[in-house]
């Protein structure tokens, strides 16, 4: 739990929530914040709420104590969107203060009143709207929808640049009391780097044209600081993070990193032996490679390698007539989350009829993914030599057309 201050009259409180999977399916294994601001002009607001699976508004409350604000003098609840991470907390701040309003978007005062049943005090604000908190807080609102659900706006504050872009521009990992670039080491940043792109490829990856569009739209606005509803908040360099979110977005269509990401799993060790062969062609063609075993692996961070990588090669044996169940699952989440025009070769063992092939090429088209491959190395049982030399015969091609594509 942190309250810090962001600039002039602004300031961050944040709480962790780790050991849960965000949104009941993302694992976190390196937490992730919860941020809220307080904007006090001559009249307070506050930006989203820090709510989450922790027994908050409590921790709210006690940040606000920190900052000696009563929660009744709060005027303005402003709510850029109305998923529960963010205003799931309204009810009980209802019942310690009721003379605050909502400023929101017309499709959050919907959702307002289907989770919450709140209808009353809502101003409903777009892109013309500005609000006055005195003290030379103007806010100025930009709707962003689809970054992260349909009611998605950001705000503004143009004395001092503040771009409050809630779920835009996040990351996972959890905050410290030095949750600013400007205090972290290259390290640091690296780290929540990864974290980004953790945050980005599990949760706003499918809304990537929102996203291109909101970066377009914010691009009009003098934005000095960048301080987002999760991770850290971008005051030195605000442009880092928007370029960031920019390139990740352009990777949903591909090309992506020069990486190569594997996806494998192996019931008898058959597919495994080829793997190992597949990693060690690789490391000598010193290219990234990730590797990622299924079902041990989960589906975040497969997709958080998928995303970033030119290539994919997928290596499984047939089951049951199709194909070894994890890794059609994986997949699957990787059509639904828009990974497209990937580089790819897929190898593996099967017994007698084979049937994994198949299934690959239908959840390929149903998605629509338009991943370019290479020819499939299929062998019955183990693989024998000259398996394993049309396996690196193709990884070399493989490593050639990712190299030409980031190359370009
Ligand atoms: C539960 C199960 C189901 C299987 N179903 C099929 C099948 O439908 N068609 C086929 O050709 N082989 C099938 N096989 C055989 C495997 O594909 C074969 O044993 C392969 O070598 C396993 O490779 P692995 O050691 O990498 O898991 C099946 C094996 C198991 C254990
Ligand atoms: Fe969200
Ligand atoms: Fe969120």
């Amino acid at each position: 739990m942190n309250v810090t201050n962001v600039t002039n009259d602004i300031y961050q409180l944040s709480v962790n929530v780790e050991d849960i999977l965000f949104e009941g399916l993302w694992e976190i294994p390196n937490g992730v914040s919860l941020n809220s601001y307080i904007i006090k002009g001559e009249k307070t607001a506050i930006v989203d709420g820090v709510c989450g699976w922790d027994g908050v508004p409590e921790s709210l409350f006690a940040l606000l104590d920190k900052l000696n604000i009563a929660p009744e003098s709060i005027e303005y609840l402003i709510i850029n969107h109305m998923e529960p991470d963010h205003s799931g907390w309204i009810e009980d701040f209802k019942k310690i203060n009721s003379n605050f309003k909502v400023v929101c978007s017309k499709k959050s005062a919907e959702l307002l009143e289907a989770f919450y049943g709140h209808t009353e005090n809502i101003i409903h604000v777009t892109d013309k709207d500005t609000l006055d908190l005195g003290k030379g807080h103007i806010l100025k609102f930009v709707e962003i929808p689809n970054v992260h659900w349909p009611d998605t706006i950001a705000t503004f504050d143009t004395l001092t640049g503040t771009l409050f872009s809630c779920d835009a521009f996040g990351s996972f990992g959890r905050a410290t009391s030095s949750n600013y670039d400007d205090m972290l080491s290259k390290e640091e940043i690296d780290f929540y780097e990864k974290e980004a792109v953790r945050y980005y490829s599990n949760i706003v990856a499918a809304f990537s044209m929102p996203v291109k569009k909101a970066i377009q739209k914010c691009s009009d606005l003098p934005i000095k600081i960048v301080a987002p509803g999760h991770g850290i908040v971008w005051r030195k360099n605000p442009n880092k993070i928007i370029e960031d979110y920019s390139r990740y977005a352009s990777y949903q269509k591909g090309p992506a990193q020069e990486e190569i990401t594997i996806i494998w799993g192996s019931m008898y060790g058959m597919t495994e032996k080829a793997v190992q062969h597949a990693i060690d062609v690789l490391e000598k063609e010193k290219i990234k490679v990730h590797v990622h075993r299924v079902p041990e692996t989960s589906w975040g961070t497969i997709l958080a390698s998928a995303w970033t990588s030119t290539g994919i090669i997928l290596a499984m044996p047939t089951y049951e007539y199709k194909m070894f169940p994890p890794l059609a699952a994986v997949l699957e989440e990787l059509g639904k989350k828009k990974v497209q025009n990937r580089k790819a070769f897929r190898f593996g063992s099967y017994g007698w009829s084979g049937g994994a092939q198949k299934e690959l090429d239908e959840i390929i088209s149903k998605y629509c993914m338009n991943w370019d491959f290479l020819e499939p190395v299929e062998f019955k049982g183990r693989p024998e030599p000259k398996d394993l030399e049309l396996i690196t015969e193709k990884l070399r091609t493989l490593v050639g057309e990712v190299r030409e594509l980031t190359n370009e």
